[in-house]
């Protein structure tokens, strides 16, 4: 069967921010609030999935919520109240920042009623998004922003049509816990793979490549049919991963690339990465950065 090449080549102007899961793994802070408000110095990590997309030119953003979500809709939000008073004391700085979050793009909201899966929350865009492409972030993965990748990722689609991932190498013993593509590259291309196949976490030693998925997708809007006829995979859960290897080799929405990334990521999925990409994104800040940096390096000499 050939691949079908979608010839559309609309511009790429909504993303889709699943932001459902219960963040279990970091009760009991998650008890009351949602995981992705979990700040990272003093900003929420949501906030900075929302300004990758924006940078990215994805005005349109809609996220992927559930129960005990509240508090992303009023982030989003304007703050009348703390907006005034901050106004009255002639703090401007704290304002703007106020300010910041509610200005960065139109943030529409859906509910994943139940939790079946990564492939779902993104099926409860199909009435948002209609008969777009669109792209997906994983709020997980934190992108530096002096290495755009979602921007390449939409100059491939544009180029090639289909849908596009985002790969990273990663060592063989931690392939179990990613997505993983086996590709072949493309002649005039360095950071540009085609994908023939893909397995969702494939159990430790059989992954059959180090192409790990990262949590950027541009999609094709025919994945949702696939993902509708997609049953529940790994973990009993409708997989993206399923649907996407459904695209590589041959259905509607493909073909499928895969973008290398080998940028700055931050992985804020278990407590011990959200540890590390706290303090070094407190060590890359202007502000706090070179105050920070001078306590570690005595920390680490003294304490360790
Ligand atoms: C999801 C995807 C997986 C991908 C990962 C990236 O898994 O299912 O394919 O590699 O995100 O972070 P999760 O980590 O949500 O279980």
């Amino acid at each position: 069967m050939s691949a079908h090449v979608s010839n559309t080549v609309e511009p790429v102007v909504k993303a889709v921010i699943p932001a459902a899961g219960l963040g279990t793994r970091f009760l009991p802070a998650t008890k009351a609030t949602p995981k992705e408000m979990l700040p990272l110095v003093d900003k929420p990590a949501i906030q900075y999935v929302v300004e990758e997309a924006a940078s990215a030119g994805l005005s349109d953003v809609l996220l992927i919520t559930g129960r005990n979500k509240r508090a992303l809709e009023d982030h989003f939000d304007r703050a009348h109240e703390l907006e005034a008073l901050l106004a009255a004391k002639g703090d401007h700085q704290r304002l703007s920042l106020v300010h910041e979050s509610s200005s960065l793009a139109t943030v529409h909201y859906a509910r994943q009623g139940d939790p079946l899966g990564l492939g779902h929350a993104v099926l409860c865009a199909q009435a948002h998004v209609a008969d777009n492409p669109f792209a997906v972030l994983l709020g997980d993965d934190l992108i530096d922003p002096r290495d755009p990748l979602l921007s390449r990722m939409v100059a491939v689609r544009q180029r090639y049509g289909g849908s596009v991932i985002a790969l990273t190498e990663v060592p063989e013993d931690r392939m179990h816990l990613y997505g993983c593509a086996v590709t072949t590259p493309l002649a005039d291309e360095d950071d540009v793979l085609r994908v023939n196949s893909l397995v969702e976490k494939p159990a430790p030693g059989t992954a059959p490549s180090r192409y790990a998925l990262i949590g950027r997708y541009v999609l094709d809007p025919a994945v949702f049919e696939v993902l509708r006829a997609t049953p529940p995979g790994r973990g009993g859960e409708i997989q993206l991963t399923d649907a996407l290897q459904a695209l590589a080799v041959g259905g509607a929405g493909g073909p499928v690339h895969g973008v290398v990334f080998t940028g700055r990521r931050y992985d804020t999925g278990d407590r011990s990465d959200y540890l590390r990409a706290t303090v070094r994104l407190a060590c890359e800040r202007e502000d706090l950065g070179p105050d920070f940096r001078r306590w570690l390096r005595n920390f680490v000499a003294t304490e360790l």
